[in-house]
């Protein structure tokens, strides 16, 4: 096994009052990187199989269609995936890298050991030209402790990972993997777009109810990291597309009157029918986009779709050198 490097800030201990805004706030909500634990990322591999899941198979067959020109064209040295997941997805860009490349160096960089492991045991037996390395960090918060290449990079934030977080968020992140990024680096982005509603919305309310296991997960998680009370046969999977926002909006709903003891023996009451946010997917429009790219100092090289325009990927250069 290849060893785990942790460039993770709260790796050393995690401040138990840190969860309090989140539940005492009018509007809860959960932490989303909690939803990624062993049995969470295991759940997450499952929802990208399931039929009503279109994001996972969409943004595979662009990148088995485009894997050779989107390597060529941005001359990659070296692949960097932020939030890798199992890797799956990826394989066919590290084979045409390793085409054109003597040795490769593929970085896996995700918050989950377990996401780390998945990655390595689909990876590990491509090549020998192949080296992985596994990085286990925060994408929000430790992209600034990541180590100086003089290869030429190719990020890689794919899965709509990017509709995970608000704007600011989304502009803030941008703005760092801009940053960071040498003249001959370059960065490719896969996005989830606007569509119909109903597809939009069976994606996230699966028949076999796998994403509701995977929202009610993050209950099991912050009750270990904040030795809280939760009980998940209390909240209903709640997962609904709102068409102002262009974005899905997962939430635990408390099926009960209920109480949860927070980490200074506060009591917070929970009403039936309130509803604790878990998680934003936001589906975007190219003008969106654009202006995401402009504020963030991106330029856009070229964009790939599928067929029904479901799903872009996006290569991008930063607008330092372009
Ligand atoms: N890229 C994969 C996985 C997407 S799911 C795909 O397209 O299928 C999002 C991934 O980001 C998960 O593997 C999760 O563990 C990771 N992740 C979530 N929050 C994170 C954070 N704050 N920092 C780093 N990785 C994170
Ligand atoms: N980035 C993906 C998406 O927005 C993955 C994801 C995050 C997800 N939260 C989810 C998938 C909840 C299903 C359910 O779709």
């Amino acid at each position: 096994m290849s060893k785990i490097v942790s460039i993770s800030s709260d790796k050393i201990f995690i401040k138990k009052e840190n969860i309090i805004p989140f539940l005492k706030n009018k509007n809860k909500s959960l932490p989303t990187k909690y939803l990624y634990d062993e049995i969470g990322s295991k759940l997450f591999e499952e929802i990208c199989a399931t039929k009503e899941y279109y994001l996972t198979r969409t943004e595979k067959e662009i990148l088995d269609k485009n894997a050779s020109d989107i390597i060529k064209t941005s001359k990659a040295q070296e692949l960097f995936e932020l939030g890798s997941g199992s890797s799956k997805k990826t394989k066919p860009l590290i084979f045409e890298a390793l085409n054109e490349n003597d040795l490769l160096t593929y970085f896996s960089f995700d918050i989950s050991t377990k996401a780390l492991k998945m990655s390595y045991n689909e990876l590990k037996k491509i090549s020998k030209k192949l080296n992985i390395k596994l990085l286990k960090g925060d994408f929000n918060n430790d992209l600034n402790k990541l180590s100086y290449s003089k290869k030429n990079r190719l990020f890689l934030f794919l899965g709509s990972t990017i509709g995970n977080f608000n704007n600011n968020l989304a502009e803030k992140f941008l703005k760092n993997i801009s940053s960071i990024m040498k003249e001959n680096d370059s960065f490719l982005l896969g996005v989830d777009k606007i569509k119909d509603k109903k597809i939009i919305h069976s994606a996230y309310n699966d028949k076999e109810g796998i994403t509701m296991k995977f929202n009610k997960n993050i209950l099991n998680v912050v009750n270990k990291e904040y030795s809280l009370n939760f009980n998940e046969d209390n909240f209903l999977h709640n997962a609904q597309y709102n068409s102002k926002k262009s974005q899905i909006e997962m939430y635990l709903e408390s099926t009960t009157n209920q109480s949860i003891t927070l980490p200074n023996n506060e009591n917070v009451k929970i009403t039936v029918g309130e509803k604790i946010l878990t998680e934003i997917s936001r589906k975007f429009s190219d003008n969106t986009l654009n202006i995401l790219f402009n504020k963030a100092s991106l330029s856009l090289v070229k964009s790939y779709t599928d067929n029904k325009k479901y799903f872009s990927l996006y290569l991008l250069k930063s607008k330092k050198y372009f």
